[in-house]
């Protein structure tokens, strides 16, 4: 017996799920989820079988060949970060159908009422499983060490309309007896329902499983590409504008890192409170709406999540003890994308940007240096509470130092032959490394790989990238210091990412005259940038200008990007010294936008004020 991931109850000694059939009636007035999960193991098994749940409450668990039921057992204690295993003796059994409802605090979920949402008629519900909340939808070894097919049949009211990270087969009435343990035949069959049904034919680790249900209308934006939001006449064409040249950038990964095996790649644009800038689900990435700006700008997030394509969802990090296989990988995937549709200069912005956001880690870690580590221990961490920019940028250094060492054409030739040799794999950094030295013999000599991977903190050999306009920017933000602020002529060309490249490299805090003098000048406080704003309202923050506070509490009522949040609450009541106005104000804001909030957002907002207060 011996746990396979320290964020899963499943033991290395049982046969993981190769296939699920789920089937979910949905209802909203209770906003929870009435279901059928059937899991197929790799062989038959005897004894008992150990799978992850959160606050899932189990009706029965049958063998679905014989009908018989099998003894089952949920824990009573839930782990707060891994929940309750719940465990089913079975005898010679490959099968097991397990009839659950989920609850309304489901932590994957987001249940948004009519009011909620932009056109205010109809409700919506979405996911989010990663890192590990899956669980709290189906019971299932929620660990990207296994990969699993799938079959979903969403029963839903005729006048929604539901979409998956999967391929869709038809829109119909619903069958009896489809919804195997999920509820009565008669309420799976009431009129006015309908049922959306979809297969995903290639395996996927559980955190990419994905599904929305709402008033959701399209437009088609390429050859394999819809954008889908809210059925909002104006949402949507921003959208399809913002998103025109996705298929240029499929184009250029499909060039840089080989055929695109996932068919389609469908954007969703959701809600505000959506709790990240994107998500990689796929066949279908889950967007926020604050990417769409306008200006074209949205491209970046949609690079990443494409990269994800191949290195993530392709290649899968085993644990994420090793998470930086997958967010380094992606992150220099997409600056190559960037690179190639936008050129170096914008190519060099992110990586600045970037660098800043790692050297500010460490300060965030310095009591922790683990976290600072790409391959970290995380027994007992909570993935959401780990969540830094670490894995992404220390990530991406050490794959541009070696890139530096062999050259971009060996790397190129490095990476297509990677993804290949491990492509439907999850694998962890010794296999990466012994991958790499297999392929680059003596780059051991040349690259400290243990330091890069093991060691804490950012290795010697790390580097700043080199442009006129990174370098010309980030010597005005020096200059600031002395009080000098940019003028107009100098930042003429400036768009959202210099502007954030900027202030992030400003000290981060200044004499409160100064903020409001360059807020007059520049208006960064009303910019419809998001970036930009909370980046004023950082500094702004740490200046303790109380007159931008209004503009704070607005800003943390109309989104729940986590990006955002995080970095406000923590300005907030981060530090002792006289910060009480400052604390109580976060704590009111809170639990006044709380419900608006998904619950990963929930959670980690309550963590960071339970920290400080
Ligand atoms: N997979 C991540 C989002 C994520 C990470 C969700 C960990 C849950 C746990 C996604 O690909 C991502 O990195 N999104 C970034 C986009 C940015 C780097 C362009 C985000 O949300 O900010
Ligand atoms: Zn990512």
């Amino acid at each position: 017996m011996a746990p396979i991931d320290p964020h899963s109850f499943t033991d290395s000694t049982h046969p993981l799920t190769t296939h699920i059939s789920l089937s979910f009636y949905f209802d909203f007035s209770t906003s929870t989820i009435s279901s059928s999960a059937l899991l197929t193991l790799t062989s038959p098994y005897t004894g008992d079988l150990v799978l992850d749940t959160r606050s899932l409450t189990i009706i029965s668990v049958l063998d679905p060949l014989t009908n018989t039921h099998l003894p089952f057992s949920l824990s009573p204690h839930a782990d707060p970060i891994k929940g309750q295993p719940l465990t089913v003796s079975v005898t010679n059994c490959s099968k097991i159908l397990i009839g659950y409802v989920t609850s309304c605090s489901s932590s994957a979920l987001q249940w948004l009422t009519p009011p909620q949402t932009f056109n205010k008629k109809f409700p919506f519900v979405y996911t989010q499983c990663q890192s590990i909340h899956a669980r709290s939808i189906f019971p299932c070894q929620d660990t990207p060490a296994s990969r699993v097919r799938y079959t979903a049949k969403l029963n839903i009211p005729g006048q929604l309309s539901g979409v998956m990270s999967a391929k869709h087969v038809e829109r119909r009435g619903p069958v009896k007896g489809e919804e195997m343990l999920a509820c009565d035949e008669a309420l799976w069959c009431a009129e006015g329902r309908v049922v959306e049904e979809f297969v995903m034919e290639q395996p996927i680790p559980p955190y990419l499983f994905a599904f929305a249900v709402g008033e959701i209308g399209c437009r088609e934006v390429g050859p394999r590409t819809k954008v889908y939001a809210e059925a909002v006449g104006s949402v949507l064409d921003g959208a399809a504008k913002e998103f025109a040249g996705t298929e240029d950038m499929i184009r250029v990964g499909e060039r840089l890192f080989g055929e695109y095996d996932w068919e389609r790649f469908d954007l969703l644009v959701l809600p505000p409170s959506f709790p990240y800038g994107g998500m990689e689900n796929p066949r279908m990435v889950f967007l926020t709406p604050t990417v769409i700006k306008g200006d074209a700008s949205g491209a970046q997030v949609v690079a990443h999540e494409l990269a994800h394509s191949w290195t993530g969802n392709l290649i899968t990090n085993k644990t994420n003890d090793h998470f930086w296989l997958n967010e380094g990988f992606t992150t220099y995937a997409e600056r190559r994308i960037v690179e190639a549709v936008q050129g170096e200069d914008i190519a060099a912005l992110n990586i600045g940007i970037g660098w800043k956001g790692l050297v500010d880690e460490m300060e965030r870690f310095k009591d922790n240096m683990e976290l600072t580590k790409l391959w970290t221990n995380q027994e007992g961490v909570d993935p959401d509470d780990a969540y830094s920019q670490v894995p992404y940028e220390k990530g991406f250094q050490f794959l541009w130092r070696i890139e530096r060492q062999i050259g971009r054409a060996a790397f190129d030739e490095f990476l297509k032959k990677y993804i290949a040799a491990f492509k439907f794999q999850s694998i962890d950094t010794p296999t990466f490394l012994d991958f790499l030295k297999a392929n680059v013999p003596g780059i051991e000599n040349d690259i400290d790989l243990k330091t890069w991977t093991e060691g804490t903190g950012i290795p010697p050999d790390a580097m700043e990238p080199v442009s006129n306009i990174y370098t010309k920017i980030v010597s005005l933000a020096h200059e600031f210091k002395q009080g000098r602020m940019p003028n107009e002529e100098e930042v003429a060309n400036w768009h959202g990412q210099e502007w954030e490249l900027y202030l992030e490299n400003l000290p981060k805090s200044v004499e409160a005259s100064q903020v409001t003098a360059l807020d007059c000048r520049y208006r960064l406080s009303e910019s419809k940038d998001y970036e930009v704003k909370v980046a004023f309202l950082q500094l702004a923050i740490g200046s303790r200008c109380s007159e931008y506070y209004n503009v704070v509490e607005k800003t943390l009522k109309e989104v729940g990007r986590m990006k955002y949040l995080r970095p406000l609450y923590t300005a907030l009541v981060q530090g002792n010294a006289g910060k009480e106005e400052e604390k109580i104000f976060a704590q009111r804001v809170f639990a006044e936008a709380r419900e608006t909030y998904h619950p990963i957002a929930q959670g980690v907002v309550e963590s960071i004020l339970s920290k400080h207060l």
